[in-house]
C-alpha cells in the first residue's frame, strides 16, 4: 500500500472531515478544519494513497492566547488513521512533520495534547514511540465523562 504524506491543502478538508468521522468520537465543524488550515498551514499533514484518497490526517495549531505563566505552544487538535492503514509508521510519520514544523516555523517550546485513559494505542504511540510525557490528568475532559491525560512533549534541541 503505498501512501504519501504532505501538507494538508484546503480540497483535503472533507477527506479529513470524513477520516475523523470514521474514526473518533470527537468532531469538528468544517469551519474549524479551515481556521485551522488559514491560521497554521504549515502544522496540519496528509497521508494519502496512491489514487489521492485521504486515508489519515493530522490537525495542529499553536495555542498562542496562554496565561502569564505560559508560552506559545503547539497543540495536536485530531489525528487518526484509517483502519486498514494502521500499524504502517504513518501517524508517528504525521505527528514528527507537525511536531517539526511547529518548531521551525513557530519556535514552539513544546507541543501539549489530550488523549483519553482507555485510548491504549494513542497512548502509546505518544509515550513509547514520540516520548511525550503525561502532564496531568484531567477529569471527565471528554463529552462522556472519561478523564484524560494531558501530555507534553519539548521541541528544544
Ligand atoms: C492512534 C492511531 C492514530 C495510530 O495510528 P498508526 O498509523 O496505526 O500508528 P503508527 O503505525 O505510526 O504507530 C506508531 C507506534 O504507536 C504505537 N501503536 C500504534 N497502534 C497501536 C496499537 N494498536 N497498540 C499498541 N500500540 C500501538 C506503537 O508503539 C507503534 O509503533 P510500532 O508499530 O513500531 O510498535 C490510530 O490507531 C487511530 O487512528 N486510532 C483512532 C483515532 C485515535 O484514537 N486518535 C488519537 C486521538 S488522541
Amino acid at each position: 500500500m503505498s501512501t504519501n504524506i504532505r501538507p494538508a491543502r484546503v480540497d483535503d478538508l472533507m477527506g479529513m472531515q470524513a477520516c475523523n468521522l470514521r474514526n473518533l468520537p470527537e468532531n469538528y465543524t468544517m469551519r474549524y478544519y479551515l481556521y485551522h488550515l488559514m491560521t497554521w498551514p504549515s502544522l496540519s499533514y496528509v497521508a494519502e494513497d496512491s489514487k489521492g484518497r485521504i486515508v489519515g490526517y493530522v490537525l495542529a495549531k499553536m495555542e498562542e492566547d496562554v496565561g502569564p505563566d505560559d508560552e506559545p505552544h503547539g497543540h495536536l487538535t485530531s489525528i487518526s488513521v484509517l483502519r486498514s492503514y494502521r500499524r504502517l509508521g504513518l501517524a508517528k510519520k504525521l505527528m514528527i512533520q507537525s511536531q517539526e514544523a511547529m518548531a521551525a516555523v513557530y519556535k514552539a517550546p513544546y507541543v501539549a495534547l489530550h488523549v483519553r485513559k482507555s485510548n491504549r494505542p494513542a497512548l502509546s504511540l505518544y509515550r513509547d514511540t514520540l516520548q511525550f510525557s503525561v502532564q496531568d490528568i484531567e477529569k471527565k475532559y471528554y463529552a462522556d465523562g472519561e478523564d484524560a491525560y494531558s501530555m507534553r512533549l519539548s521541541l528544544k534541541p
